[in-house]
């Protein structure tokens, strides 16, 4: 059956004159995380938390069961979990941030490697934070613009390979993100993430999925991978987690809640192990972070964007339509076009501002000043300083990320987003470089200020 939606509830939206939005950017210290949301006309800040529900999820919230232990809300969701991915054990977490915690609070020791295809900014920071040291091998292809590998999401197998080779005694755990959200969006491959995890179980070291976007990504084996065609979403989402010891998940992103996320596990000594750090630092082992209402909700969200019909619709009527829009205005965007955002490739739309003047920067808040869109810098603020150094990391991608909240928004949106994004294009000589004005020391894209260089 071909699939459409339809919308229940709806929220109003406004565009703020053109000087009231430039005020507003300067007021915000041209960082559009200090934006008020009443000030942005379309928010494509980010695809996690934003996304509309579905009524069988809203139904389901009301069977919430919010006592403190044993609730029913986290039997349900024990469940759904176990029969999609089919890992045994579960901890509820706040959110993926939540779950990094927990997981390397149990799993780091001071000098430990973390090796993965290309790690999250804020996996990265819960790396770094308990000593450890995050090191990405993603493969060339990612930073191949031109090409349209399909599977640009990859861990470059030699490399890791050479690192075990040196280090594997040092070694805490791999860990793959599906989707790669630093690196366009783009998804790992089955063959990949089998031949992955032969290597580090090869030498004892276990496999975790950072599995926040995994039903966009198994879409995309469907799509691609030689063999995958006939399968359905759900059963190849099975296979990639049954390669694997478990999963972190932001379930803001696949499990469609506004707030959760948990670790999911195979093995009873390792959840052993992380136990009383969640009821630590998040709550009891039946509710974790989460509310029950959001347990209930969560479960029927992976239910909901298991289905081809639902993540499919997402993928190639929203994601990549915008995408194709951008493509047919000449707008330089990364291809192929990722699952949850369309990335603008910046050093193609500005060439002439060098990365210390963080062109990505500066492009995101040009679109929103031209049209009250809100972007995310994926570039030289995000990437930080290095911890050892202090030195600035300069990322081979600049990117400016559109994400698109999950059926929250109408192609019209997207073509408007697409027009004004045309019109910037066409000016682009006008956008100057920024400098930080106050640099956190953490994180800073989140947190710092900057100011245009005259
Ligand atoms: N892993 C990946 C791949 C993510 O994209 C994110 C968050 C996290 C972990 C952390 O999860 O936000 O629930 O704590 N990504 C959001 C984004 C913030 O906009 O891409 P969280």
């Amino acid at each position: 059956m071909k699939c459409g939606f339809q919308t229940k509830t709806v929220e109003t939206i406004g565009l703020l004159s053109k000087k009231k939005r430039v005020a507003a950017l300067k007021k915000a210290g041209y960082n559009l995380f200090s934006l008020d949301s009443a000030d942005v006309y379309i928010d494509l800040l980010t695809d996690s938390g934003t996304c509309a529900q579905f009524d069988t999820q809203r139904a389901a919230a009301e069977l919430y069961d919010c006592r403190y232990a044993g609730s029913k809300s986290f039997t349900r969701m024990k469940k759904t979990v176990r029969d999609i991915f089919g890992f045994e054990y579960l901890l509820p977490c706040h959110q993926g941030r939540g779950a990094e915690n927990i997981f390397n609070r149990a799993m780091i020791k001071p000098g430990r490697f973390v090796v993965g295809n290309y790690h999250f900014d804020t996996t990265r920071a819960h790396i770094e934070d308990k000593g450890g040291i995050a090191k990405d091998f993603p493969v060339r292809e990612l930073f191949e613009t031109q090409s349209t590998y399909p599977f640009k999401g990859n861990i470059d197998l030699e490399k890791l390979s050479f690192h075990f080779d040196q280090f594997a005694e040092s070694t805490a755990y791999v860990l793959l993100t599906v989707t790669c959200n630093s690196g366009g969006g783009q998804p790992v491959s089955m063959e990949n993430i089998r031949a992955a995890a032969a290597l580090a179980h090869k030498h004892g070291i276990p496999l975790f999925l950072d599995a926040a976007r995994i039903f966009e990504n198994a879409y995309f084996i469907k799509k691609r991978e030689k063999g995958y065609a006939k399968k359905s979403v759900r059963t190849i989402t099975r296979a990639m987690a049954s390669l694997c010891d478990g999963m972190l998940m932001s379930a803001k992103k696949n499990g469609l809640v506004h707030m959760g996320g948990f670790i999911a596990l195979r093995n009873k000594d390792l959840y052993d192990r992380l136990l009383p750090f969640l009821i630590l630092h998040e709550g009891f082992a039946t509710y974790g972070g989460m509310a029950s209402r959001d347990m209930e909700m969560l479960a029927v969200g992976l239910t909901e964007w298991s289905k081809e019909e639902t993540v499919g619709y997402y993928i190639e009527e929203h994601v990549a339509y915008l995408g194709k829009l951008l493509k047919d205005r000449g707008v330089p965007v990364l291809e192929p076009f990722g699952g949850h955002a369309i990335y603008i490739n910046v050093k193609e739309f500005l060439p002439d501002i060098p990365q210390e003047q963080l062109p990505g920067q500066a492009l995101a808040c040009a679109l929103y000043a031209e049209g009250g869109i809100r972007t995310c810098e994926i570039g030289t603020s995000l990437a930080g300083r290095d911890p050892a150094t202090n030195k600035n990391r300069y990322p081979r991608l600049e990117l400016v990320r559109l994400a698109i909240p999950r059926l929250a928004l109408s192609k019209d949106h997207l073509l408007y987003v697409a027009n004004v994004i045309e019109a910037v294009f066409k000016k682009r000589a006008s956008i100057t470089g920024l400098m930080f004005d106050t640099e956190s020391p953490i994180l800073r894209h989140f947190l710092s200020t900057f100011k245009p260089i005259q």
